[in-house]
């Protein structure tokens, strides 16, 4: 059974705060808001719990968890270090959608880090995440609250629709803000590196500490650094296409020709003005914010309502959002990370 408590942003009521906090002492699983997306908490010093985590999820053994925190007093425990431009990152983006990877220190458990040395540390900005970790009184290691390889949750009702009775309780506090997960750079190489685009975006990120090894550039094609970027992510589960370049159009009309009438097929387009026939066409929005929050809720309903081909405009460059939606777009298109 899992419990379903609505809780306001705005005022976090303390006693379902403290019945969540509960839940998480005794070793269990809360789904919570953040301003990115839903997570999967538990107490990120608790071995079994984190464990559980990744029975539920399906996630493979080898993807470390992202540990959030409700204030800066809990980085010591964690992190060995913490590297002066990590740290005026920090200064700058928290709580918000940044996630920085430090060299962790020795106690926390290898659960949290896939074996790594390193560990994920984040600030999320939502009230109801900061209060429950306040009172539980401990960092939780939160990834995303859908099961491996599903689009990341914007909602509670998405959450229970993957992990509903597989998990002791979900807080629905609303639809998140953002709607993307966070954006990781890493501090433990020689030089800071993006390690997944997020809403926090190259450009701010270089115009406080200077250069950073943008996303996708690898060092070492040998061994990725951010494990999770090998998998697939943020699939839905009617095969879906990606089109790119100018004559995107053209391409689109040829793909439902070739797919046939029988197939129920989906285009989601970014301009008000594409049309095509025999297909369903969703408008994902005319800004980048818009389709952010949006897609994940998109790809959901269209699996809901049995679509079967997804196919994608290719998204027009707008502002410093791009990166992040292609790159989800990309992934939810099946290309490797
Ligand atoms: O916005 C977010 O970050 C959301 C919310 C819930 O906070 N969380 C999230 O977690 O997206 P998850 O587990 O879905 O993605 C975590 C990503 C994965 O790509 C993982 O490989 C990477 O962060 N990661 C975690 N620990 C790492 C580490 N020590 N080194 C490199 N990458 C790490
Ligand atoms: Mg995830």
């Amino acid at each position: 059974m899992t419990v379903i408590l609505k809780i306001k942003k705005t005022a976090p009521d303390e006693d379902k705060i403290a019945r969540a906090a509960r839940v998480i002492k005794e070793g269990g699983l809360v789904a919570f808001p953040t301003e990115t997306v839903y997570g999967l908490g538990a107490d990120a010093f608790n071995p079994a719990a984190i464990e559980k985590i990744f029975i539920a999820k399906g996630r493979p053994r080898d993807n470390p968890l992202i540990v959030h925190i409700a204030d800066r007093s809990m980085l010591a425990n964690l992190a060995r270090s913490f590297p002066r431009r990590a740290r005026a990152l920090s200064e700058k983006f928290w709580p918000g959608p940044l996630t920085l990877v430090l060299k962790k220190k020795a106690h926390v458990p290898a659960e949290v880090s896939a074996g790594l040395s390193t560990v994920a540390i984040r600030m999320p900005a939502n009230p109801i995440a900061l209060s429950l970790i306040r009172a539980a009184g401990t960092p939780l290691v939160a990834p995303s609250a859908n099961l491996s390889g599903r689009p990341s949750p914007t909602r509670a009702r998405h959450v229970r629709e993957d992990l509903g009775g597989l998990i002791d309780l979900i807080i629905d506090g609303g639809s998140t803000p953002i709607g993307m997960e966070s954006t990781v750079v890493d501090f433990t190489g020689r030089y800071p590196k993006i390690l997944r685009p997020g809403a926090v975006t190259a450009a701010q990120i270089e115009a406080i500490i200077g250069p950073v090894i943008p996303a996708g550039e690898r060092e070492d094609t040998f061994q990725p650094k951010s494990p999770g970027m090998k998998y697939r992510h943020y699939a839905p589960r009617a095969r879906m296409i990606l089109v790119e370049g100018e004559d995107f159009r053209e391409k689109i009309c040829t793909l439902i020709t070739e797919a046939g009438r029988e197939r129920k097929i989906a285009v989601i387009g970014f301009h008000q003005d594409s049309r095509y026939d025999n297909c369903l066409f969703v408008h994902a929005g005319a800004r980048s914010r818009t389709v952010a929050r949006r897609l994940f809720g998109i790809l959901r309903e269209l699996d809901s309502q049995g679509v079967e081909l997804i196919i994608s405009e290719p998204y027009p460059a707008r502002d410093g959002l791009d990166l992040m939606i292609l790159d989800r777009l990309r992934k939810a298109a099946g290309a490797e990370g």
